[in-house]
């Protein structure tokens, strides 16, 4: 028997979340972003629940082969471009879009021979100085772009840095305005959080990642509450001991917890090397037995420990949720000084995993 603990993505929670960016950015077409094996939901296991996208945003070459060779024939977008002169054949072969954001990218499309244009979107800088040109030097770039013979059909494309907090987009869509003013091309922008909050950011195409995964950008479940997201992932797991536990002793390695009133101690399959957080303290949420309760003690590679006193019918064998349907990933990761993306991203490989 393996371990009892499995993720399960859901595949109409999947469908739905898209449907919600939809209806937030009606006018818009979507980018659906799968990057990082689709924030760890698995590519293959999240492509059916995202089919009616427009088109899907992701990282890796071979993510883009890959979905290719799932079906895909719309358009498929690289974030970050290429890296090498080979990237341009891949992308050639597979008619891929790409982002492009520095001088090299544009030396090596016009180095490269291509059996027909590629379109591009070129990034700008507005502001969260990762990737892509200044304002100043935007019309710069898409003149070169533009006399470029392998390249296609140009997009405007930049990326928020505060869409999901106070400071907000204003300065970046004043300083994106000011550096493709008077430039023509279908316009680029919304990640998830501006795709929900800020309707004046979304232009042609947005970018939703996140919250097609039922998180919320902000890292807040009660940000996203009104919104009709549902979670995409489930992690379970059962109690494979019960401990009763005694005053004054204490839980798991480093004594990090210590038993106040006699208690019962419940020990689940799920550990870091699962990809839950090491760092989850005493009192991160989770469900046993359909009852929130809390971690305690030390988070160890193949298990963790909770604390049985709201759940005093649990025993071996009962069921387990890390996060999911009942338990926003959301309240896991704000427990642990993250986002849920980074919690999702990080479900390890052996973690079996299936869709429904
Ligand atoms: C360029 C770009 N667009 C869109 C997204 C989607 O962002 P989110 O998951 O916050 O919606 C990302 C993710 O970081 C990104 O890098």
């Amino acid at each position: 028997m393996p371990r009892p603990l499995s993720a399960t993505i859901h595949t109409a929670a999947l469908a739905n979340n898209l449907a919600v960016a939809r209806k937030y950015a009606p006018k818009s077409k979507i980018w659906a972003v799968v990057k990082a094996n689709a924030y760890g939901h698995g590519l293959s296991r999240a492509f059916p629940g995202l089919r009616a996208t427009d088109g899907f945003g992701l990282l890796d070459l071979e993510e883009a082969v890959k979905l290719r060779e799932l079906g895909w024939a719309g358009p498929i977008l690289l974030l970050e471009g290429f890296f090498r002169p080979t990237d341009i054949d891949v992308i050639d072969r597979y008619s891929l879009t790409t982002a492009v954001h520095c001088d090299e990218q544009l030396r090596m499309l016009e180095m490269a021979r291509l059996s027909k244009p590629v379109n591009i979107q070129l990034k700008m800088n507005s502001g969260m100085n990762r990737l892509g040109y200044v304002p100043e030097r935007f019309r710069a770039a898409w003149e070169r772009a533009r006399a470029c013979q392998g390249v296609g059909q140009i997009t405007l494309m930049t990326h928020f840095s505060d869409a999901d907090s106070d400071r907000g987009i204003a300065y970046q869509l004043e300083a994106f305005e000011r550096g493709a003013e008077g430039i023509a091309g279908a316009r680029s922008l919304a990640n998830s959080a501006a795709t929900l909050w800020h309707p004046a950011a979304h232009f042609d195409w947005v970018r939703p990642g996140i919250m097609l995964y039922g998180a919320s950008p902000s890292g807040v479940t009660a940000d996203i509450a009104d919104t009709g997201l549902r979670p995409a992932m489930t992690l379970n797991s059962e109690l494979i001991a019960v401990q009763s536990v005694d005053p004054g002793h204490t839980i798991g390695y480093g004594s990090t917890y210590k038993v106040g009133k006699q208690m019962k101690i419940g020990v689940v399959a799920c550990g870091y090397a699962d990809g839950y957080p090491r760092i989850a303290p005493e009192g991160t949420p989770v469900i046993v037995d359909g009852i929130r309760t809390k971690v305690v003690g030390r988070v160890s590679m193949d298990m963790l420990t909770v604390d049985l006193t709201p759940c005093p019918t649990a025993g071996v064998g009962t069921r387990v949720e890390l996060w999911g349907t009942h338990l926003p990933i959301d309240d896991v990761a704000q427990a642990c000084g993250t986002i849920g993306y980074e919690l999702m991203c990080a479900i390890a490989q052996r973690v079996p995993v299936r869709a429904e």
